[in-house]
C-alpha cells in the first residue's frame, strides 16, 4: 500500500516538539505540504525546520486558536499561500492540570477554550474553505486516553477530551453530506521521539504534566493515588512516529469512508480488563519505522 498525500495541504495546529510535530512531520513524509500553527512563534517554527531539513514544504501560521479572528487570519494565510486546506489535525491543547477538588475556574476555562473552542473554530472555518473549494478533507481530533476512561487529577482535561469523542461524531455528521470525514485519534502516553525534544528534556529533566499540590492542602485531604502507564501497558508504548504514520494513512485515500472512528495505537491499553496487571516480562515489539532515517530517537521518556 502506497500512502500518498502529494498535493494535499494539511494544517496543524498547536504543532509543538512532541506530537504535533510528529504528526506535522509524518503528514509531510507522506507528501503534504504543513501549516504548523502554534500560539508560540518558537514552536511552529521549529516544527517547519523539522520539516524542511528533510525537503519537505511547511509554512509556521502562528495564532491562538480560542481567538475567532486568530483563526480566520491563519486559516486565510494557508488559503492566500496554497490555495486550499485538505487536512485538518486539531492537537492544540492544555495538558496537566490538578483534580476537582483543587482546580481553578481560571486553568477549567482556559483548557476547556484551546480544546474545546479551539477545535470547535478551527473545524468550523476550515471545512467552510474545503466546502467552497468543494474539497472532501480529512479532519482530525487528537483525544487521549483521558477521553474514554477517568484519571484523577486531570478533571479539565477529563472533561474536554471526553467532549471532544462525541464533538467528533456529530461533526463526522454535520460534515458527512459535504464529503468530510472527522475522526479522532487518541494518543496513549507515547514516548517522545523527536530529538530536538529529548535534547531539551536531558536538560530539563523530563516532561512535567502534573502541576505541584498547593502548600495548603486541608486535614482531611486524601491521597489520590497513583499512575502508572508503563507499568500497565501489555506491549510497548508508541511514539509521535506512530502516531505520524496512523494519521496520514487516516487522511489518505485508503479511509474515504472511515468517519465519526476513533484510533489508537496503545499497545493494548484500551482493550485490557481493568483489573489486570501485564507481565513485566514481554517480547519486544518490531522495530518502529522512522520517517527518516536520522529522525527518530528514543530518550528514557
Ligand atoms: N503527551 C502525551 O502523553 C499525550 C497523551 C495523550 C494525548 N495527548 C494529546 O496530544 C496533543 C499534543 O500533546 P503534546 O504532548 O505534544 O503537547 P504539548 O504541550 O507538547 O504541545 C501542545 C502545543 O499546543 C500549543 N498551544 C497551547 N495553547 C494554544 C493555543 N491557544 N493556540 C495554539 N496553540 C496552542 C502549545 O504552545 C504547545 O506547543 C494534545 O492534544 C494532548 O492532549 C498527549
Amino acid at each position: 500500500m502506497e500512502v500518498s498525500l502529494e498535493g494535499r495541504v494539511a494544517l496543524v495546529t498547536g504543532a509543538g516538539p512532541n506530537i504535533g510535530s510528529g504528526i506535522a512531520l509524518g503528514l509531510a513524509r507522506y507528501g503534504a505540504r504543513v501549516a504548523c500553527n502554534d500560539v508560540a512563534v518558537d514552536a511552529a517554527a521549529a516544527s517547519v525546520r523539522r520539516i524542511e531539513r528533510h525537503g519537505g514544504e511547511a509554512m509556521a501560521v502562528v495564532g491562538d486558536v480560542t481567538d475567532e479572528d486568530s483563526v480566520r487570519g491563519y486559516v486565510s494565510e494557508v488559503l492566500e499561500a496554497w490555495g486550499r486546506i485538505d487536512i485538518l489535525i486539531n492537537n492544540a491543547a492544555l495538558l496537566g492540570g490538578r483534580g476537582v477538588l483543587e482546580e481553578s475556574v481560571e486553568f477549567w476555562n482556559r483548557a476547556v477554550a484551546v480544546a474545546g473552542t479551539g477545535t470547535f473554530l478551527n473545524t468550523k472555518h476550515v471545512a467552510i474553505s474545503m466546502i467552497e473549494r468543494g474539497i472532501k478533507g480529512s479532519i482530525v481530533n487528537i483525544l487521549s486516553s483521558n477521553a474514554w476512561q477517568g484519571c484523577a487529577g486531570v478533571i479539565a482535561y477529563a472533561f474536554h477530551k471526553g467532549g471532544l469523542a462525541n464533538f467528533t461524531r456529530a461533526a463526522a455528521m454535520d460534515l458527512a453530506p459535504y464529503g468530510i470525514r472527522v475522526n479522532s485519534y487518541s494518543p496513549t502516553a507515547p514516548r517522545p521521539d523527536n530529538p530536538e525534544l529529548l535534547a531539551s528534556l536531558s536538560e530539563s529533566g523530563g516532561l512535567r504534566r502534573h502541576f505541584a499540590p498547593p502548600p495548603d492542602r486541608p486535614s482531611w485531604w486524601r491521597d489520590a493515588g497513583k499512575i502508572d502507564v508503563r507499568g500497565n501497558m501489555p506491549m510497548e508504548p508508541s511514539t509521535p512516529t506512530d502516531i505520524g504514520h496512523c494519521v496520514a494513512w487516516l487522511c489518505s485515500d485508503y479511509a474515504r469512508l472511515i468517519t465519526g472512528c476513533d484510533f489508537v495505537i496503545d499497545g493494548g491499553a484500551r482493550a485490557k480488563y481493568w483489573g489486570y496487571t501485564p507481565p513485566e516480562e514481554k517480547a519486544e515489539p518490531l522495530p518502529l519505522i522512522p520517517l527518516y532515517e536520522d529522525e527518530t530517537m528514543l530518550g528514557g521518556f
